[in-house]
């Protein structure tokens, strides 16, 4: 089975933090996102993986997985011009998928479980797709579906009137027969070629699709809230599994006795923390950081980041490079960027 993951798209959602580069690369517990996804596919046995880049700095894209030997897979990257839907991206793929069935995971996903129980079911089953299903609190910002008789009857993008409250995720079982369902498809009225509308057609076309439920958690982190939480939950996965009191601290770094760290909390390679920080919990704080003075909690501060000054840091994302100092006159001194957000 071959994977395909999406790393194009805008990330609108995410500005200012998606000016520099594309969202699917922003850290959580101090990992790019779209790794999640990766480590997911390559830990159910899928290594032959094409990534698709968009316009937002794909070369970040390319610079950071490689060729993907560092990472235990082959990678393939597949270039999209516009973001013109998911369906449109997976189109892009037909050389690279051939005869075989597929998977697509969209790069700002992430499963608390892996893939390793659907891989399986899906390797040995006829049908031409299985998708996933969450309950979600939303469901007007999601594609849903209808279920009658256990059966997939309809899927709706973002439908006013849910008629439930189960979402379809963003990890997709396909075989190559969705390229020709894809083909007939026309642009949405938002002008993209929809993932849900090419399952509706499959369906349409008395082409089996089943179905299975998420266990345990799953984001979509397209918000910065979404981010946040995306955090939390990670970093208490992160603790369950090493059964620790879930602090995670990386080489090299300084950390004063007299500093307070309530996990969970993760620390990149390289950092400083003075004796008068308070961290935590649900912190990730990126590599080459220093810290002093302040009081950080359930938020994500970036690599090579500096926060010297006495001020409360909450439901926060900090991107790389980011400087919070005091200085003497007690005056406020800002150099900020576009769409950058302050709650003094
Ligand atoms: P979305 O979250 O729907 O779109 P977006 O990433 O452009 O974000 P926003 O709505 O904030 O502008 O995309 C879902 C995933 O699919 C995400 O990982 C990006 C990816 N994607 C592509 O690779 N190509 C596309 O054409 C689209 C629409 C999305």
């Amino acid at each position: 089975m071959k994977g395909i993951i999406l790393h194009g798209g805008h990330g609108t959602r995410l500005r200012p933090l998606t000016h520099t580069g594309p969202k699917q690369l922003l850290k959580i517990a101090n990992k790019p996102m779209s790794q999640y996804a990766l480590e997911d596919l390559r830990d159910s046995g899928i290594t032959d993986i094409a990534i698709i880049i968009g316009d937002v700095y794909p070369e970040k894209v390319k610079e950071y997985y490689g060729d993907g030997k560092k990472f235990g897979v082959t990678l393939t990257y597949v270039y999209q011009d516009k973001p013109q839907g998911i369906a449109h991206a997976i189109s892009l793929c037909k050389d690279f998928v051939g005869d075989e069935k597929f998977c697509v995971y969209l790069g700002d996903n992430v499963l608390r479980t892996g893939l390793s129980s659907y891989v399986t079911k899906f390797e040995s089953t006829a049908k031409e797709a299985i998708i996933l299903l969450a309950e979600v609190e939303n469901p007007s910002q999601f594609g849903v579906v209808e279920i009658k008789d256990k059966k997939i009857i309809k899927i709706i993008e973002k439908p006013k009137n849910p008629p439930s409250n189960l979402a379809v995720i963003g990890v997709y079982f396909l075989t190559p027969k969705i390229f020709d369902i894809i083909q007939q498809l026309k642009p949405s009225w938002r002008g993209e070629f929809e993932i849900t509308e090419a399952l509706q057609l499959l369906m349409d076309s008395k082409m089996d699709l089943d179905y299975d439920y998420v266990s345990g958690w799953w984001k979509d982190t397209g918000t910065p809230n979404d981010i946040l939480h995306a955090n939390k939950l990670i970093l208490e996965s992160m603790t369950k599994s090493n059964n620790n009191d879930g602090i995670f601290i990386g080489k090299n770094c300084t950390i004063d006795p007299e500093s307070k760290i309530i996990g969970p909390v993760i620390i990149g390679d390289n950092c400083t923390i003075k004796h008068s920080v308070t961290i935590g919990p649900n912190v990730s704080i990126g590599k080459n950081s220093h810290l002093d003075n302040c009081n950080i909690k359930n938020s994500i501060v970036m690599d090579d980041c500096v926060i010297c000054a006495s001020i409360k840091v909450i439901d926060s994302i900090i991107a790389d490079g980011t400087e919070i100092k005091n200085n003497d006159s007690n005056e406020s001194v800002y150099l900020l960027g576009e769409r950058s957000k302050i709650t003094l």
